[in-house]
């Protein structure tokens, strides 16, 4: 019993406090802490509601079109397959333009499926209000725009974000030829 505990105290001695890699090595690349010592507190799920606006033409352009696809000609080119768009989209409180600004989507999207309205989502979601200000979440994921609810992953976080795990809900509010009212709703695990 006593041979075991001080086995055991060897043990942690040398992996968490002389940082010993487990071939024996002396290692200053990587070293094993714990989430206590950083402050991380229990795992938390937070939910966020907001208003996206993505606005290609018009007054208050958001969104660019950087590469553009195959003619119209092309047998692709219905879907717009191929197009590629860079963003800087407000996230607002209401579905209003005017109401409170909560943060920006900052990110591309792409036109990636040749027979229907797909889109490849590249995005990182930077938040202003309140405790959240200069953190940041972001999607990586597949949006098909024309479904009622679109589900894209939360890929990861920065500041109150990080360790994000989650996904992100989408759904249209309204659209015109000039913009896109998209209403999110985020599901977020962090610390
Ligand atoms: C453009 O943005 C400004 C400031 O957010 C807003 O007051 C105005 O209503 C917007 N215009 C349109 C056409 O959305
Ligand atoms: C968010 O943080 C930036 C930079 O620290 C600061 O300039 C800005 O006023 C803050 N915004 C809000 C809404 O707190």
């Amino acid at each position: 019993m006593a041979g075991a505990v001080s086995r055991f105290t060897i043990f942690y001695i040398l992996f968490f406090y002389l940082n010993i890699a487990a071939d024996g090595t002396p290692n200053s690349f990587s070293k094993v802490q714990t989430p206590a010592k950083f402050g991380f507190k229990k795992e938390k799920l937070s939910h966020l509601h907001f208003y996206f606006h993505d606005t290609i033409s018009g007054h208050n352009i958001s969104s660019i079109r950087i590469i553009s696809g195959p003619s119209k000609k092309s047998s692709v080119s219905k879907s717009g397959f191929g197009n590629v768009y860079m963003s800087d989209d407000p996230l607002t409180e209401g579905p209003d333009i005017r109401s409170k600004l909560v943060g920006r989507a900052q990110g591309m999207y792409a036109y990636a499926s040749q027979n229907e309205l797909g889109l490849l989502m590249v995005l990182n979601f930077a938040f202003m209000e309140g405790k959240y200000n200069g953190s940041t979440l972001s999607m990586l994921g597949r949006n098909m725009a024309l479904s009622e609810v679109r589900e894209m992953p939360v890929v990861g976080g920065s500041g109150l974000f990080r360790f994000a795990r989650g996904y992100f809900q989408a759904k249209t509010h309204t659209f015109n030829r000039e913009t896109a009212v998209v209403e999110y709703n985020v599901y977020v695990l962090h610390y």
